[in-house]
């Protein structure tokens, strides 16, 4: 039986595997991922919206606030009963929660009555939970967001409608028939939820019985496709729960340009998703699912969900965070109104929200400015986790370095060329018969000896780990979660089996407390697999979680997870509560002695609190270089930016120019790693050669220089929210014409402005300059740009173009070493380009790179100002200064544009002592050898003698 079984698997394996990892084709697989109209609670939605649309009167949505349930402002909160109206006339009660948070932010939570009550049937396992998905707080939100305090809100009502202020210069009316809601700041009307009346809450009904029973339930402009059975791809989803999908829309009143909604390989500004030229016919998918060789310039879903849009204009900014983990599809037009006939003719944004199941739970942001828009979405998300130092500097990853020998050659070889670098990667060949935790002793003899060998040079080594578990009874882990029941069940209540890359497995259920605290357990100090070493380090992968038998190669939507809720319902916040078990359980194997370091590819809003992702599986193509820097701009704009993509493209092989041109764009990335597929050929720095190796090696270099800079905006993010690559609108935000600039960036607050070669063959490139501020060439200090517009730059394989914006001072390191950790204690330099009017100013953040001290005040920060002739510094540092921290200090410091004379010295004050400082010019650079210390204050002034 068992034989005839595993026989039947492994051949069903073997196809399964051959059409989706064939190297030859290089396609995305379209066919395996659902478009709208294949997915019948997308269908459903759509469907209503064009019947809507098409109505020749205005539509009166059928749901209205019934007003006498309104309940009296408590803790920053008001209640009341939204009534649905069926197409039976009865009335399903959708109990309204409207939050006002004390950052200023709204957020609109619908549930609905009868389900939560429990009053319904389950036509399936009696362990579902009937209730819609609640808990999803816990992973995607802080756990710290405080409510306003009732003094500071203002409420007023009519029979009509509930009008409330809020926040600073904030108000929100909620219409209610039919219902309505109207976010204003200034005066100015910013979004509109169910402005054009498609508001569909599909509620609970007992299900139809006999075969062509109609479902009474449904209204005149609703389809019936699949709200108790969908088949796709020859599986069937048993709808146990019965329709359940909700959507809204929501108009961003006057803005033109709406962002964010990762993953997707799109530009940066979102296109509209309802055809005509340059359009896309499908709506924006979010449904954490393995697309391996995906599509440039596309809105299938990819490995993460954010479900959270900004849009901006020049008089503000405006965000909406949909919180929902289930299958979610978003459609965006914009309304042609640039009819000057037409009293407003300012061009809106129009969006569409469907999700499959879950809650409607909706929070809306208003600001001044992008930034605003992050510290607000961060505030209810929470902030990234600022990263160790090592983390930040270049990783060398392939599939796979085959053994103990090969990762040591690898090591060496970095040495030999004289190329820095800071970790090395293991892909899946490392695990005995992929079953993690466990080496092929084969290869990799003593993984502890090879661990200790990294280290003398402070090299890491990450390892991968996936949330498949094979299936095999000598396999400990497999028994453990199997048998306690620590895996994802399918709808009969047993594991659910699936093939993944060891055969047959099950998937560890992280949503389970017993479940995290086993994943603690293997992860230990001490264990086997790695020993006592600190210097060990993971990657998190399919986690989508990728079932390459299942349904869109992922799980099935009735699998059930702890707790009783169905996959459909967690199905994109799953990736996000593994990578948080890793992440917890290296900070309880580390005694939270250092920050843990977690990749991963599947993640949802909230990821941003536990470590970086990558855009998974490119291809070594032009394309797909140019498409990595709108992606990794887009995951900044949604909070999470730590990112990067596979540097050279994960399939198939780039020439050697596009992989130094994709080393040149990947040393700003904020995560940086080179990665290729196991069928690729080797593609170390070293490995092109000549002048490829030469100019590989000096993008690597100037990552590492700039360290000390990324680590600063890091820090900021941190505390912010803000992107550590900004979208050029940021800093032009008053400028429409830079809205969709999508092919360079600025690096942080630094004023260093990126615009990477991405076409074959390129030697030169325009660089985009959003404002009439002086810009520098980065590459020759003597070259200045200025004028708002496109700007030729030169750009020979050697050459990244780089300008950097007057008024900007950014901080470096000098000396090259072999890893990041081995320049921890050396010098700065302090960079200052000089605006128009000669002035500059920036920061530097520091501390001990590795450990949570800064949080108990041991950290560095100092503002830099450079006024007319004087450089000063002021220290805003923790409460704690270790020696170490004392010990750092500026060697350098560099002004660019200097235009006056600067005799031989200058004069140099901190700690109440005075001493001149060697100065030299040589054309519009100037350079000070000040010897001060970083933790006081110092003044700089030249051209005293
Ligand atoms: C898929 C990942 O996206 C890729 O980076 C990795 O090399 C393979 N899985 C094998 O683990």
């Amino acid at each position: 039986m068992l034989g005839k079984y595993k026989a039947f698997s492994l051949a069903l394996y073997l196809v399964v595997a051959i059409v989706f990892f064939s190297t030859e084709a290089s396609a995305v697989k379209s066919y395996l991922f659902r478009k709208c109209e294949e997915n019948p609670f997308c269908k459903r939605n759509r469907h209503y919206a064009d019947q809507i649309s098409s109505l020749s009167q205005p539509w009166e949505a059928p749901y209205e606030i019934d007003i006498s349930t309104l309940t009296g402002l408590k803790d920053g909160t008001l209640t009341a009963n939204i009534l649905k109206i069926t197409a039976t006339g009865d009335k399903v009660e959708l109990p309204l929660t409207v939050k006002f948070l004390k950052s200023g932010s709204v957020r609109i939570t619908v549930d609905e009555k009868i389900r939560a009550d429990g009053d319904i049937e389950v036509y399936g396992s009696d362990k579902l939970q009937k209730r819609r998905y609640n808990t999803l707080d816990e992973w995607a939100l802080d756990g710290h967001i405080e409510n306003a305090q009732d003094s500071t809100i203002e409420v007023t009502q009519t029979d009509s409608e509930i009008s409330i202020e809020y926040g600073n210069g904030n108000k929100v009316v909620f219409v209610a028939k039919p219902f309505e809601v109207k976010f204003y700041r200034n005066g100015e009307t910013q979004v509109i939820l169910n402005d054009r009346g498609l508001l569909n809450y599909e509620h609970w009904r007992p299900k139809p019985t006999g075969e062509d029973a109609k479902d009474p339930q449904i209204g005149p402009y609703e389809l019936e496709e699949g709200l108790w059975e969908d088949k796709f791809d020859s599986k069937t989803d048993k709808k146990s729960k019965g329709p359940e999908a909700i959507a809204l829309d929501v108009t961003f009143v006057d803005y033109k340009h709406v962002y964010g909604i990762p993953e997707h390989a799109d530009k940066l500004s979102l296109r509209e998703t309802r055809g005509g030229p340059g359009n896309h016919e499908q709506p924006y998918r979010l449904y954490n699912v393995d697309i391996f060789e995906y599509e440039t310039n596309s809105p299938m879903a990819m490995y993460g969900s954010i479900p959270f849009m900004q849009a901006h204009k020049p008089s503000g900014s405006a965000g909406v965070f949909w919180l929902n983990s289930a299958d979610t599809y978003v459609d965006i037009i914009k309304t042609k109104s640039n009819d000057e006939k037409v009293l407003n003719s300012k061009q809106s944004t129009q969006t569409h929200w469907i999700s499959e199941a879950g809650l409607l739970d909706i929070f809306v942001f208003l600001g001044d400015s992008p930034e605003e828009i992050n510290k607000l979405y961060s505030d209810v998300t929470g902030f990234l986790q600022l990263p160790q130092t090592f983390s930040i500097a270049y990783h060398q990853c392939r599939w796979n370095y085959n053994s103990q020998d090969d990762v040591l050659e690898v090591n060496d070889n970095f040495d030999k060329h004289d190329i820095p670098y800071d970790v090395i990667w293991l892909d899946i060949e490392y695990a005995d018969e992929k079953k993690y935790f466990l080496w092929n002793k084969k290869v990799f003899p003593d993984p502890v000896d090879m661990l200790n060998e990294l280290d003398t040079t402070k090299r890491k080594l990450v390892t991968i780990n996936d949330p498949h578990i094979k299936a095999d009874e000598n396999y400990d882990i497999f028994n453990k979660v199997d048998k306690n029941g620590l895996a994802i069940q399918d709808a009969k209540g047993g594991s659910r089996k699936g093939h993944c890359w060891p055969g047959e497995s099950i998937w560890i259920d992280t949503l389970s407390p017993k479940a995290r605290q086993y994943w603690d357990s293997l992860f230990a100090s001490g264990s086997e697999f790695a020993g006592a070493a600190t210097n060990w380090h993971i990657w998190n992968d399919m986690n989508e979680p990728s079932v390459f038998s299942g349904p869109e190669t992922t799980a099935y939507k009735d699998d059930i997870h702890f707790g009783g809720w169905e996959h459909r319902e967690v199905h994109n916040v799953y990736g996000l509560t593994y990578h948080n078990a890793t992440a917890e359980a290296l900070k309880l194997r580390y005694s939270n002695a250092q920050r843990p370091f977690v990749l991963t590819r599947a993640y949802f809003a909230g990821s941003q609190r536990v470590g970086p992702m990558w855009t998974g599986d490119n291809m070594a193509k032009w394309e797909h270089l140019k498409i990595a820097t709108p992606m990794i701009l887009t995951s900044g704009v949604a909070g999470m930016p730590f990112a990067g993509a596979d540097v050279g493209g994960f399939f198939e092989n780039p020439s050697h120019e596009l992989l130094t041109r994709w080393y040149q764009a990947g040393a700003f990335y904020p995560f940086f790693r080179g990665h290729a597929h196991i069928d690729s050929k080797r593609r170390e720095p070293w490995v092109p050669g000549g002048e490829y190796t030469e100019a590989i090696s000096s993008a690597l270099k100037l990552r590492y220089k700039l360290l000390p800079t990324l680590y600063t905006a890091f820090q900021k993010s941190s505390v912010d929210g803000s992107p550590i690559l900004k979208p050029v609108y940021y800093i032009s935000p008053d400028n429409e014409d830079s809205f969709d600039v999508d092919d360079e960036f600025f690096v942080g607050d630094s004023g260093i402005l990126v615009k990477p070669i991405t076409d074959e063959g390129a030697i030169s490139t325009n660089i985009y300059l959003p404002d009439e501020e002086i810009y520098y060439d980065y590459n020759n200090n003597d070259i200045t740009l200025q004028g708002a517009g496109e700007h030729s730059y030169s750009a020979p394989l050697n050459t990244i173009p780089i300008v950097v914006r007057g008024g900007h001072i950014h901080v470096v390191r000098e000396r090259e070493r072999r890893s990041s950790t081995l320049m921890k204690y050396d010098p700065y330099t302090v960079v200052i380009y000089l605006n128009k009017d000669g002035n500059a100013e920036g920061s530097l953040y520091a501390d001990d790179g590795e450990t949570y001290n800064y949080a108990d005040g041991e950290y560095l920060e100092t503002k830099f100002k450079f006024e007319g002739t004087t450089l000063v510094s002021t220290p805003n540092n923790g409460e704690k200064l270790s020696k170490y921290l004392e010990s750092l200090w500026i060697e350098k410091v560099v002004i660019v544009g200097y235009k006056g004379d600067v005799g031989s010295t200058v004069q140099v004050s901190q700690d109440e002592t005075e001493k001149s400082a060697i100065v030299s010019k040589e054309g519009n650079v100037v350079v000070v050898k000040p010897r001060v210390a970083v933790a006081s204050e110092f003044k700089i002034e030249l051209g005293l003698n």
